[in-house]
């Protein structure tokens, strides 16, 4: 079913302030042929509102506005847009001519251009052009530059410390501590020998003070690795291997078997037979790393648009002392219905 619609009437009852003025724009294509009438007038033409030029308003005042349009032959309205707002969020002014300052969150008053909802992170202000002190960013400069920075500054918008990380953190805002097993300056150092590899995130000291891995030396850091032909806990096995020093960590021989007199994987047995380099010693050890549809009755037409009226009404208490803009857009069909 479908209806033909010659004309549209809007009571915008929301404007109950005496003096306030009501700006009415449309979107885009109301029907430029289409005539339109608001009583009262205002100061600029009400054509202004179907121009389809989102900055050029109509104005009105009063306690009562109607606004009508006349579609000039009846339409099939395909659908009907109605948006209540003030300028676009980023403008401001005489028929919202002006930009909004660009550190605004969100639009601005519409008059003064000053920022009625808060700056972004890192500004401050009313017209939020003022970036936060030195030590301080995010929204409205409460936050600290983290206690982790190297010297007390950080970027006022993103917290990024301005010369990195203290010892043992790491992130653009050094909040993260190192990873188990790794410490110091961007957590680029590694606590091997520590016992399950857990040490200090600032300088490596180890949890466990009292042994280490092996291969390396009893002591609170554990990042001395055994001397050449020493290997296992403290360093305090021997490997006599034939072809070179023996792995520190594993104790692993190069192959080559094992010097006289020795024999096992690391050659740190004595042999069983002596004066002679023992065949077994002889095997192989390997090493490791690794979005309106068509045709309603103006009545429901009508109730829509107070409806959204009312909508805006509750938002307008909210934004006490803005004016506003009437965003209407009409659509209707490349046909006419007569
Ligand atoms: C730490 O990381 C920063 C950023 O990645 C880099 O500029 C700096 O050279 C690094 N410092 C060290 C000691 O690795
Ligand atoms: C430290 O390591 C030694 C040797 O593995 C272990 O006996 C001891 O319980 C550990 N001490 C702590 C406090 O974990
Ligand atoms: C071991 O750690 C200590 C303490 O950080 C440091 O002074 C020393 O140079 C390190 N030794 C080696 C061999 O890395
Ligand atoms: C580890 O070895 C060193 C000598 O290499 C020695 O002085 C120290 O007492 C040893 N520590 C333990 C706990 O065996």
């Amino acid at each position: 079913m479908t209806f033909a619609i010659k004309l549209l009437l809007f009571v915008p009852m929301v404007v109950k302030n005496e003096g306030q003025e009501i700006i009415v724009t449309s979107v885009n294509n109301l029907a430029s042929y289409s005539l339109v009438t608001q009583i009262p007038s205002g100061s600029v033409p009400a054509s202004l509102a179907i121009d389809g030029d989102k900055f050029s308003c109509s104005r009105t005042k009063g306690s009562s506005v109607t606004f009508q349009v006349d579609l000039m032959e009846a339409s099939i309205v395909t659908g009907i847009l109605l948006t209540f707002g003030s300028c676009p969020p980023t403008h401001y002014g005489h028929l919202c001519s002006r930009s909004c300052p660009k550190n605004c969150k969100g639009p601005c008053d519409l008059e003064s251009g000053s920022c009625i909802f808060g700056c972004i992170n890192g500004w401050t202000g009313n017209t939020c052009a003022r970036a936060c002190n030195s030590g301080r960013h995010g929204e409205n400069c409460v936050e600290e530059c983290s206690a982790n920075c190297i010297i007390p500054q950080c970027n006022h918008e993103t917290g990024e410390c301005i010369n990195g990380c203290k010892d043992g953190w790491q992130g653009l805002n050094c909040i993260q501590k190192c990873p188990t097993g790794q410490f110091g300056k961007n957590c680029s150092e590694f606590c091997e020998g520590c016992l399950s590899r857990m040490c200090s995130n600032v300088d490596g000291l180890c949890e466990n003070t009292t042994a280490c891995n092996p291969g390396y030396i009893y002591e609170e850091y554990c990042n001395k690795t055994c001397d050449m032909w020493h290997f296992g806990k403290n360093c305090t096995k021997n490997c006599y291997c034939l072809r070179g020093p023996c792995n520190v960590f594993t104790g692993d021989c190069p192959s080559g078997g094992c010097k006289n007199g020795w024999q096992g994987e690391s050659c740190d047995e004595v042999s069983t037979k002596s004066g002679s380099v023992a065949a077994a010693d002889n095997s192989v050890i390997s090493t490791q790393i690794g979005l309106f549809i068509g045709g309603f009755l103006l009545g429901a037409l009508t109730m829509l648009a107070t409806y959204l009226l009312v909508i805006i009404k509750r938002k307008l208490r909210t934004k006490q002392g803005m004016k506003f803009c009437l965003y209407i857009n009409i659509e209707i069909a490349s046909q006419k219905y007569f």
